[in-house]
């Protein structure tokens, strides 16, 4: 057993505190932390591409005296043989003390989990979770505010489809007095569940709107997000959302002198580059504190997995197995075989239940 990192809330409020006040402890002091994972192999298995969060998480390792090891193309590993994720996790548990991975099913992280003696961080998991863009996200808005609770964040882009957005919202339901504008066209609103498990449940208040224009003096934070091309079915739809808000110098002149804009990036062309001189873009300083931030991770996760009272709980013990099909098809119960389908009870509707893995509803006769 150990303690993994597959969803922003496997953490608790205390321990996401912890790992950012080490990543800026780390910042205030990088020599004292050079040799803390000597040693010590992070395995980055990546079957989808990435440059930041790969590199990052390399990088982070490289700086604790760690070494890495892993793939960056699915193509190059024994999945292109057939390789299920549960085999190819057993067997970097042979070679690796702790694993990133990012996979385009989702799910795909809590089945490593499911299988590994080590540590998994979920380094992105299809259009559902990013968890370590989050802490990236939490470090860069504590250190650019100076707090978390209390501000108004506006979301804007693909809130569908965006995972970063996803688990920065889930995480931020755990604060006080945060706000969320949801900035979206129709086609791009953030999903059912994220609106009544997250923030319904939780007391966060959240407004949907189509344009930033009215709203953007009302943020202290403005989180931009790229149309996740990647994720469309139809070419043409794409096509229909993929201009949809781009944020130039312009339209800064309404937003608050100390508003901070951050981006996960790649950007395509959401923020013009004439507001990255402004000294509120924030989105180069985000991808820094984002090492910081996975250095601080890797080394908390290595020294929790110590301590079994901190193992992760994968499955909860009212879950149901084998008796729903999940209703997602890049859901990883959906895709791979050998994966159980495991449902837990939903948090915001009694009697209703959710995928384990992806969190969607089971099928329906209407939606099968
Ligand atoms: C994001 C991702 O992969 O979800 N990028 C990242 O990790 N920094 C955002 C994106 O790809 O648009």
């Amino acid at each position: 057993m150990a303690k993994h990192l597959i969803d922003p809330t496997d953490l608790s409020k205390e321990e996401l505190e912890e790992i950012l006040d080490l990543g800026q402890k780390i910042i205030d002091n990088r020599e004292k932390y050079s040799e803390v994972c000597k040693g010590k192999k992070l395995a980055t298995l990546f079957y989808e591409p990435s440059t930041r969060t790969r590199l990052s998480f390399t990088s982070a390792m490289m700086e604790l005296g760690g070494n890495v090891l892993g793939f960056s193309d699915a193509k190059n590993s024994s999945v292109s043989k057939g390789e299920t994720c549960a085999d190819t996790t057993k067997v970097i548990n042979c070679f690796a003390d702790i694993i990133a991975m990012r996979h385009f099913e989702e799910g795909a992280a809590m089945v490593a989990a499911m299988n590994s003696k080590v540590p998994v961080i979920n380094a992105g998991d299809g259009s559902h979770s990013h968890p370590t863009q989050t802490l990236t996200d939490l470090l860069t808005i504590k250190r650019e505010l100076g707090r978390i609770d209390n501000i108004t964040i506006g979301f804007c882009g693909d809130l569908k489809f965006g995972r970063t957005v996803h688990s920065l919202i889930k995480a931020l339901s755990r604060y006080e007095g945060v706000k969320v504008v949801l900035i979206a066209p129709e086609q791009l609103r953030l999903p059912d569940y994220m609106k009544q498990e997250v923030c319904e449940m939780n007391g966060v208040p959240y407004v949907e709107v189509d344009s930033m224009e009215p709203v953007i003096g009302d943020l202290d934070v403005l989180y931009m997000t790229r149309v996740q091309k990647e994720r469309f079915l139809d070419e043409d739809e794409y096509d229909r959302v993929k201009d949809f808000f781009i944020l130039d110098a312009s339209k800064l002149k309404n937003a608050k002198k100390d508003m901070c804009i951050l981006h996960p990036l790649p950007r395509v062309n959401e923020i013009s580059t004439d507001v990255d001189s402004d000294p509120r873009a924030a989105y180069f300083r985000q991808v820094e504190n984002g090492k910081f931030v996975r250095m601080a991770l890797i080394s908390k996760l290595l020294e929790w997995s110590k301590d079994p009272t901190k193992d992760s709980q994968l499955v909860p013990e009212d879950a149901v197995r084998g008796k729903y099909v999940c209703r997602n098809k890049r859901c990883i119960s959906n895709i791979e075989t050998g994966v159980e389908s495991i449902f837990r009870p939903a948090l915001d509707k009694p009697g209703e239940m959710r995928c384990l893995y992806c969190e969607s509803k089971p099928q329906t006769r209407e939606n099968s």
